[in-house]
């Protein structure tokens, strides 16, 4: 891990213009950080789900065509704390329906926290929590027959590029059988006004989320980022519908990292790239589910129709 840590931030600061992978923002201080922005009034993304999730269940679960008296397994890829799921885990279970809810994560923690959480709410749910590589899990589960809803929710594909995101939903669907469902949830392209405060909230904690990849490289890898003299820097255009993080450098600077041995320099106003979060409109998700054995079947807004949530059919 550390290994890869070191690679990917040496190759990453090496290329021009210079880059830092957004999957480092996530250790316990960016958790904790990433918690706090999904409950700013300026990230609209989580309550906008939430809305889909706590109104139009019955619209998701028609939508799912799920038969009442057939067993089926939902998945859940990146569970986080359920919040969302869990609105649609009650009326399938209050209707009766037969299935084991699967929540799926890299982090046994998370995973414990959200099983505990679930014996107290919703104590007759079946719950088989599952720790590692989505895909490594899912080729296990591809053996049996059970018909699968496998969920994806919070825009996480945003975090992607179109390529890479392409390549994520092929995936899914060669672990998959014929009949198997995906619910994608992302967020829709719209104006700067509403997009780009979510990534610059008055607060600072996402500044300081996107700070603390630096406080990473300074903690294990023996880096001198001095994070006084680096600032967050978003940016969002609605014609490409792509939010953009930077971490910009406020001086001309050197900084060392020792575990790497070398030292980088920065001209003042120098943008290390650190996440995208693409928004998504019909066109786009037909695009990255072009080359895959998925077929559109509905899409359910929220009340604003900021978010939607895709459902795919694995043909
Ligand atoms: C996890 N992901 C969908 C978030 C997003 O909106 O791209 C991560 C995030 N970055 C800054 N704020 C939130």
């Amino acid at each position: 891990m550390i290994d890869a840590f070191k690679t990917e931030v040496a190759n990453g600061l090496n290329s021009n213009p210079k880059t830092l992978p957004s999957k480092y923002f996530y250790n316990a201080i960016g958790d904790a950080l990433f918690v706090e922005i999904m409950n700013l009034p300026e990230y609209y993304l989580t309550r906008s789900e939430l809305d889909i999730f706590k109104n139009k269940t019955e619209d998701v679960i028609n939508a799912l065509q799920i038969n009442l008296n057939s067993h089926f397994d939902l998945i859940e890829l990146g569970a986080g704390d359920g919040l969302k799921t869990k609105e649609l885990l009650k009326s399938l279970v209050k209707q009766d329906y037969k299935f084991n809810y699967l929540p799926v994560d890299i982090s046994s923690n998370a995973l414990h926290l959200l099983e505990q959480d679930l014996s107290k709410t919703l104590p007759n749910l079946s719950v088989k929590t599952q720790q590692g590589d989505y895909f490594q899990i899912l080729a296990s589960l591809k053996e049996n027959n059970t018909p699968k809803v496998i969920l994806f929710l919070g825009s996480n594909i945003g975090n992607m590029n179109d390529e890479r995101a392409a390549k994520f939903i092929y995936n899914l669907g060669a672990n998959l059988k014929p009949g198997d469902q995906l619910l994608l949830g992302v967020d829709l392209i719209k104006s700067k006004a509403i997009v780009l405060p979510a990534y610059d909230d008055s607060k600072g904690v996402t500044a300081k989320f996107n700070l603390n990849l630096l406080h990473r490289i300074n903690e294990e890898l023996d880096g001198d980022f001095n994070l006084n003299t680096f600032k967050h820097q978003p940016e969002y255009d609605e014609k490409e519908g792509i939010a953009k993080s930077y971490i910009a450098s406020t001086i001309d600077q050197t900084v060392t990292i020792k575990a790497i041995g070398k030292s980088y320099d920065f001209k003042a106003g120098e943008k290390i790239h650190t996440e995208i979060s693409r928004k998504y409109n019909d066109a786009l998700v037909q695009k990255i589910i072009t080359n895959t054995d998925f077929k559109l079947t509905t899409k359910i807004l929220d009340s604003k129709a900021y978010f939607a949530d895709y459902i795919l059919t694995r043909h």
